[in-house]
């Protein structure tokens, strides 16, 4: 019997939140090794299960199954296909990314939108590319109703360290309403995604605050706070930020890092929360620079550490104050 396994990572934005919303901004999304799973196996119907969740379904719609079956609807789609004319199969999705009930927040939405898709791909032997399964899941999300920037997608599709410049999404819904999906997946949407390799001797660490929140409550709390000033400033230190990575360039990464997390701090009190706000106080001292990551008002910050000991020091000094290592890598 054919079976296929295939996972999808997480995402943690390292430079450019916020600011990406806007078309044509730069964001810096680094994939997190923390990982997904789905097995796709022959069978009679379409049988769908996720760990999320304690029951199965079919492809009669159901809410919290939404973002799987949608990614279905549009590969069928996609192909010209009705899911009669395909190979039944089942589908079982593993891997929550989460603890005790509480999300890390690295993406798991966009995670599992990508992993469905890449796991039909597998199965039916389609061999999408990382773009074709960017613009799919996108797609996707913005049949849904998404409101992000499919900044997440982008870095979980590429499953790498990513320059991500967005689109114009309200662009790409009106053709979603008016054109076919083969029409609209030919179209250039504007989008650039860039694999970026760091040449940069340094540790990256993730701390988990354990305090979930929700990016589409947040972006909605932000979004009229977002200036032509701070989109200008963000996607300044976001170019020099990428450049300084590339080049090895540790006093501009920091600074670029500095900015952006000042940015934040600037644009709305909600994005600093407290836990947040001592996860970044922990570098203190270190060759360190932290900021808040993704929304904000919770989920994970980021690190990046020039020295061992330094590591080992905020690794001790978020323990203090309840964050959790969930991550740790060298970026070069
Ligand atoms: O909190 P996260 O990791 O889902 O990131 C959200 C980043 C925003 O720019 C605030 C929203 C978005 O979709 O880009
Ligand atoms: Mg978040």
């Amino acid at each position: 019997m054919k079976m296929i396994k295939v996972q999808t990572g997480g995402k943690l934005y390292i430079a450019g939140e916020y600011a990406i919303l806007t078309p044509g901004q730069t964001a810096i999304i680094k994939n997190i090794p923390i990982h997904m799973t789905a097995v796709v196996k022959e069978a009679k119907d379409i049988s769908l299960f996720s760990d999320m969740f304690d029951y199965a379904v079919g492809m009669t719609p159901d809410s919290k199954y939404a973002l799987i079956q949608q990614s279905i609807v549009t590969l069928f789609d996609y192909l010209g296909k009705s899911a009669e004319e395909m190979p039944a199969f089942s589908l079982e999705i593993t891997g929550k990314m989460e603890r005790d009930g509480k999300k890390f927040g690295i993406g798991s939405s966009g995670s599992v939108t990508v992993l469905t898709l890449k796991a039909l791909s597998a199965f039916y032997e389609l061999n999408l590319s990382a773009d074709l399964l960017f613009k799919l899941a996108s797609y996707t999300l913005l049949k849904l109703g998404d409101n992000g920037s499919m900044g997440d997608i982008a870095c979980i599709a590429y499953d790498d360290l990513v320059a991500f410049t967005s689109f114009d999404r309200q662009q790409v819904a009106k053709w979603i309403e008016k054109e076919s999906i083969q029409e609209v997946l030919n179209k250039d949407w504007g989008y650039q995604i860039e694999v970026i390799t760091p040449a940069l001797p340094c540790e990256f660490l993730v701390g988990w605050t354990m305090q979930p929140s929700i990016s589409k409550d947040m972006i909605n709390l932000v979004k009229s706070a977002i200036s032509q000033e701070f989109l200008a400033a963000t996607e300044k230190e976001v170019q020099i930020c990428k450049q300084a990575l590339q080049t090895g360039d540790k006093e501009s990464v920091k600074k670029a890092l500095q900015n952006v997390s000042d940015l934040l701090l600037g644009l709305s009190s909600a994005i600093y929360n407290d836990k947040l706000l001592a996860l970044k106080a922990a570098e203190d001292g270190l060759d360190v620079i932290a900021k808040s990551s993704g929304s904000g008002g919770g989920d994970c910050g980021i690190a990046i550490s020039f020295n061992r000991e330094d590591s080992q020091e905020l690794i001790k000094r978020w323990q203090e104050v309840g964050i959790e290592l969930l991550d740790m890598e060298e970026l070069a």
